[in-house]
């Protein structure tokens, strides 16, 4: 009977677990009505709050906030305390959370955190689910500055269109300018089967980081993944190169919110110019957040002086209530752009 009942809300638990793994800020609790299931609460102990659930578990004080928010949803939902009860494995992870020592707040903001990304949509029999583990600066500040130490919700959206339409992939040579954490790079090299995937950002920073985001995906000396400089507008070919990249082709370029400064965008179309100038038939996905209308007009309009032509792709992804992950805020738009001359 409870296990009908578990079965009947798995997708309620592991939407929860999923999004306590993406450090969702708000969270989707399972119903009261199973809450108050013991074996709903041992689940939910053996699949996130034990020490030994996860290789790359989220910070403690993230952890602590959440455990308290679902510890005391348990405990509204009981309403009789002779069926019911609140599992002693949670009540002592809490326990053990607050009386260990904790970053202050100042100090776990520039810390960086695992985050882990699910991504059901994959359509792989592998279980648990696909998942990219990253690690991230979450606040720009800890980030010095740099936007690219965390993944921005183009590259979810980017990376979902990618996961429904692998052929995109598959067999191809892919660059990824502006990578950031690598997220797209990174669910193309683990589970797209490209020859190759170069993560290139013009961030010293941001490519330093990319090594162990590749290693947290068991791609630590893979020759599927490899991380990059690269900055828009500066020659790709230098002058005493014969070849980009020793010869190695260029099939698809990839990018995910790099039109966001209007300042930049004519340096990273002239890349793209140089890109096509070398390799003739590559296919060029941009996924831009339109955080105003002005920068994404700014882009198509140097895109077109270029004798590019901008299409956009009819892509639209769930709204917030039935994402099963990776999870993302369905209020801010998002083009996928398709760029060819
Ligand atoms: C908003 S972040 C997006 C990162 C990642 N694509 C994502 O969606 O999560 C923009 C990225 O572009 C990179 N970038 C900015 N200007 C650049 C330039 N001139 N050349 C190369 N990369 C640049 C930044 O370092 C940063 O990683």
């Amino acid at each position: 009977m409870v296990q009908n009942k578990i079965q009947g809300n798995v997708d309620s638990i592991d939407r929860f677990c999923r999004q306590y793994l993406q450090l969702e800020r708000e969270l989707d609790y399972p119903s009261s009505t199973i809450l108050k299931e013991a074996d709903v609460q041992d689940l939910l102990y053996h699949k996130i709050f034990s020490n030994d659930a996860l290789s790359y578990p989220p910070p403690k004080r993230y952890k602590l906030r959440v455990l308290k928010e679902l510890l005391s949803r348990i405990e509204a939902s009981i309403d009789d305390w002779d069926l019911y009860g609140i599992s002693d494995d949670l009540m002592t992870a809490f326990s053990i959370l607050l009386l260990s020592p904790l970053p202050s707040e100042l100090t776990a903001v520039l810390q960086k955190s695992y985050v882990t990304y699910t991504l059901p949509s994959l359509d792989t029999s592998s279980t648990p689910s696909p998942q990219v583990t990253l690690l991230e600066s979450r606040d720009l500040v800890s980030a010095s500055g740099t936007t690219g130490l965390r993944t921005w919700e183009a590259s979810l959206h980017l990376g979902q269109y990618l996961a429904a339409n692998p052929y995109l992939i598959q067999g191809k040579h892919v660059l990824e300018l502006g990578a950031g954490t690598g997220y797209i790079s990174i669910l193309c090299a683990k589970f797209l089967n490209p020859i190759l995937a170069i993560a290139s950002d013009g961030s010293d920073d941001v490519v330093a980081n990319l090594p162990e985001n590749f290693f947290l995906n068991g791609l630590q000396g893979s020759a599927t993944v490899q991380a990059m400089e690269l900055k828009w507008g500066h020659a790709l070919v230098g002058t005493e190169d014969e070849h980009w990249n020793r010869g190695i082709p260029v099939d698809v370029v990839l990018a995910a919110d790099v039109t966001y400064d209007e300042e930049i965008i004519p340096s990273l179309v002239g890349t793209l110019e140089e890109l096509v100038g070398m390799f003739p038939h590559i296919t060029i996905l941009i996924a831009a957040t339109e955080r105003n209308q002005e920068t994404f007009q700014a882009f198509v309009e140097v895109c077109q002086k270029k004798n590019f032509t901008v299409d956009e792709i009819d892509f639209t992804l769930p709204p917030r209530e039935s994402q099963r992950g990776p999870f993302y805020n369905d209020q801010v738009p998002i083009r996928i752009c398709k760029i060819s001359k």
